[in-house]
């Protein structure tokens, strides 16, 4: 026995050195590498972000273009990996699909299991970047009934992504550059985010010396929970049962109610106590693409705004410092693009895959790491002797 601290939700324990990520959550800041996340988002593109993440260093022009063609040559899945797809019921959530896809890499990709070796450690992570949007959009397809589209790697990641799961072989979709930016924009600001619930399932997983693939299949399932990545999908369907402006007052008078569970989704985070500094980057991104798609009457979206309005003016709110988080507007961005909700998680999941892998690379070179094992403060029975079943 040993005196243990009782740290649950691991709200004052450090549990890694990390040089990935910095939040201030008081001032509302958050660094990639040291960057700040409104510059990266003005001025940098996904891949770019990707790069900066894995390698700790922005890189140069011919660096850039290396490190493109080294992605875009692993989009393509194994041909065989259709068939798993064609397993799973139509309407699965494509979350579901994807922890199933991305567990199962392991059994198609040998030579990137081995992590003691730091090529292959390499190719897995690029192999993951790579495959991420192309599972997930085809998730998609086979959730819709249509075929599953093939990457164009003349497209930019955040193109492909929007080609795979809005071309019909048909028709030819047409990416809108404007359209291309918000995915991107959006994929930037999931990047990574230090150790959170997903992160630290990634880490915790791959302590114990799992493949990398089975660690990112990990990370997925548990961005899946409302809490964390499933607050999207959840933010958009309370809005929808919201319904109308009228309705908001209710719903607010519901969330401040201690006997009742609902909460404001997309509202609230347990590091940010101060405006989610991806949600203001995001905010100006959702305007954008509602004026350029004309859907700012969007009755869905009318009510997004007024709650927001609400909250940010509702003393429960200013007190308890819940602002909107990334994801109330990324869920609005991606309604209007003409996402349904059950794809919003899979693509916070695939922008996220890129933070996972780096946080995972780090963790394996670095020699402090042990296995993960939390202790506990046992409050069950003490010993006793086991009574026959008469006796019960
Ligand atoms: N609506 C109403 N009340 C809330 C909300 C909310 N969304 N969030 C927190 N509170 C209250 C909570 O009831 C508690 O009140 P009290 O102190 O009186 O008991 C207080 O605020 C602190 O909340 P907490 O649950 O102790 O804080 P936490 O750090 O454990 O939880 C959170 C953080 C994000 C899980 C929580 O704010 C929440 O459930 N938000 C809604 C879901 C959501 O939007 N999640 C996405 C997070 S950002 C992206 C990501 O991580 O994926």
């Amino acid at each position: 026995a040993g005196v243990f601290t009782y740290d649950p939700g691991f709200t004052s324990t450090a549990a890694c050195d990390s040089s990935i990520t910095y939040i201030d959550g008081d001032l509302g800041e958050l660094l990639y590498r040291g960057y700040p996340i409104e510059q990266l988002a003005e001025k940098s593109h996904f891949l770019e972000v990707c790069y900066l993440l894995l390698y700790g260093e922005l890189p140069n022009a011919a660096q850039m273009v290396d490190f493109e063609g080294r992605v875009t040559r692993h989009t393509m899945l194994h041909e065989q990996i259709q068939y798993f797809f064609r397993g799973f019921r139509r309407d699965a959530h494509p979350m579901a699909t994807m922890v199933g896809v991305v567990g199962a890499l392991s059994s198609f990709y040998h030579d990137s299991l081995d992590i003691a070796d730091p090529w292959q450690r390499e190719v897995a992570a690029i192999r993951m970047i790579a495959k991420l949007p192309t599972i997930a959009a085809w998730a998609y397809k086979y959730s819709i009934g249509q075929p599953f589209v093939y990457p164009k790697n003349s497209l930019s990641y955040a193109g492909n992504f929007l080609h795979m799961c809005f071309n019909v072989p048909c028709e030819d979709y047409v990416v809108r550059p404007e359209l291309e930016r918000a995915m991107d924009r959006i994929m930037m600001l999931h990047a990574d985010h230090e150790q959170n619930a997903s992160t630290s399932t990634v880490r915790l997983a791959g302590s114990s010396g799992a493949n990398p693939f089975a660690c990112i299949a990990a990370g997925i399932a548990c961005l899946w929970g409302p809490a964390h990545g499933g607050a999207n999908q959840a933010c958009l369907e309370m809005l929808r049962e919201i319904g109308s402006v009228e309705n908001i007052p209710e719903a607010i008078r519901r969330a401040k109610d201690k006997s009742d569970p609902f909460r404001l989704m997309g509202f609230g985070h347990r590091v940010y106590k101060n405006f989610d500094p991806r949600a203001k980057v995001m905010k100006e991104s959702a305007d954008e693409v509602l004026d350029l798609l004309g859907v700012h009457n969007n009755p869905l979206l009318q009510v997004a705004k007024e709650l927001e309005r609400i909250a940010l003016e509702d003393p429960y709110f200013v007190e308890k410092k819940l602002y909107p988080n990334v994801d109330f507007y990324s869920g609005i961005i991606l309604e209007a693009m003409g996402f349904p909700t059950s794809m919003f998680t899979p693509i916070f999941a695939l922008s996220r895959t890129v933070g996972w892998i780096s946080q995972w690379k780090e963790m394996i070179a670095d020699p402090q790491q042990k296995i993960g094992r939390p202790r506990q403060l046992y409050v069950g029975p003490t010993r006793r002797d086991y009574p026959e079943v008469e006796a019960r």
